[in-house]
């Protein structure tokens, strides 16, 4: 199969390309600043529809997942034009080229469409963003109805990508370092091993299943709550960990208080099911320890 990902530099597409590799796809990775370190690069502008239509017609994928986009919630919310070229003018141009020539395409979307009032949000639950990140995912969709629309939560994986660490290795690099960290108590979550993710989405993608999924992990934990289950897995001091309430932070957007997705329907159609928090740490730890 060949495939085209989006964000091949990113935390997802970077993983999804290195399991695809090993199951013997050919595959092309999309990137804007950070050069991919697996699969044939091609650079791509998202804000600049253009560049991405060329791009996949010169490929011309059999499925393309599309991970790409601007993820820094914060600064969604501060550059609004930007948000709204790349995260929806983009995701339309990608849509359009994907029905012109009969590409199946995965759409990377987010728990931050709904408002986080109630959390265990199903796929057909009604979505209310509080922040223009969300909002913007949210108009990414509406072109994307046609092809698989799935939602994830708090991506998290063994590797830094497209220059950043994740909140996992943030968390272990502070407490290695004995460093206290200040973690909400007050906000939930459904956090996302990237290669569960990467493995699940590349499902959708080989079945080619036309339906919205929310494939993100399969336990419900409070971040400080994650924090405390990573501290006990990586054999860190717990006690480094202060609680302390979303309302403490200065966040430049809003945050959603609970946007915990059920996973139930991924669980039921998929091979490749949502782990479990406890079973995706085991393999975090193993990909931390095979890295270094
Ligand atoms: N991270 C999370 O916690 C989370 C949670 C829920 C949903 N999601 C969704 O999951 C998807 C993957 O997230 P991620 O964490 O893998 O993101 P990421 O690590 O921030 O990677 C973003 C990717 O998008 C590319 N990109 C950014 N701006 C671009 C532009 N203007 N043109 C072309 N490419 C551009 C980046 O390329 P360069 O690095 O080369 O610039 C990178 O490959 C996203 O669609 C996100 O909305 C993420």
């Amino acid at each position: 199969m060949r495939i085209f990902i989006t964000g091949g530099s990113g935390l997802l597409g970077s993983k999804i390309a290195e399991i695809a590799l090993e199951m013997g796809f050919e595959v092309y990775s999309g990137y804007h600043s950070h050069h991919p370190s697996l699969g044939e690069p091609v650079k791509i502008g998202l804000a600049n529809p253009e560049s991405i239509i060329k791009a996949i017609r010169s490929v011309k994928p059999e499925v393309i997942i599309h991970t790409a986009a601007l993820t820094d919630v914060d600064r969604c919310e501060r550059e609004r034009e930007l948000a709204y070229k790349v995260n929806v003018e983009g995701t339309q141009a990608v849509a359009e080229v994907a029905s012109e020539l009969n590409t199946f395409l995965v759409y990377i979307s987010t728990d931050y469409v709904f408002d986080g009032t109630r959390g265990m949000y199903k796929e057909d639950d009604e979505t209310d963003p509080v922040n223009y990140y969300g909002y913007t995912k949210l108009l990414g969709e509406k072109y994307c109805n046609d092809f698989c629309i799935a939602r994830a939560c708090v991506i998290y994986g063994a590797k830094p990508a497209s220059g950043k660490v994740n909140f996992a290795l943030w968390l272990i690099n502070k407490l290695e370092n004995g460093e206290e960290v200040n973690i909400v108590t007050d906000q939930y979550i459904t956090p996302t091993l990237n290669t569960n993710l990467a493995e699940m989405a590349l499902e959708v993608a080989e079945k080619k299943l036309r339906d919205v999924f929310h494939l993100a992990g399969a336990t419900r934990v409070s971040r400080f709550e994650f924090a405390q289950e990573i501290a006990r897995v990586f054999d860190l001091d717990e006690s480094l960990i202060i609680p302390s309430k979303m309302g403490e932070i200065n966040w430049i957007a809003k945050r959603p208080r609970d946007s915990s997705l059920d996973t139930s329907k991924a669980a039921k159609y998929l091979d490749e099911e949502p782990y479990e928090l406890k079973k995706a740490l085991k393999v975090l730890k193993k990909e931390i320890e095979e890295a270094r």
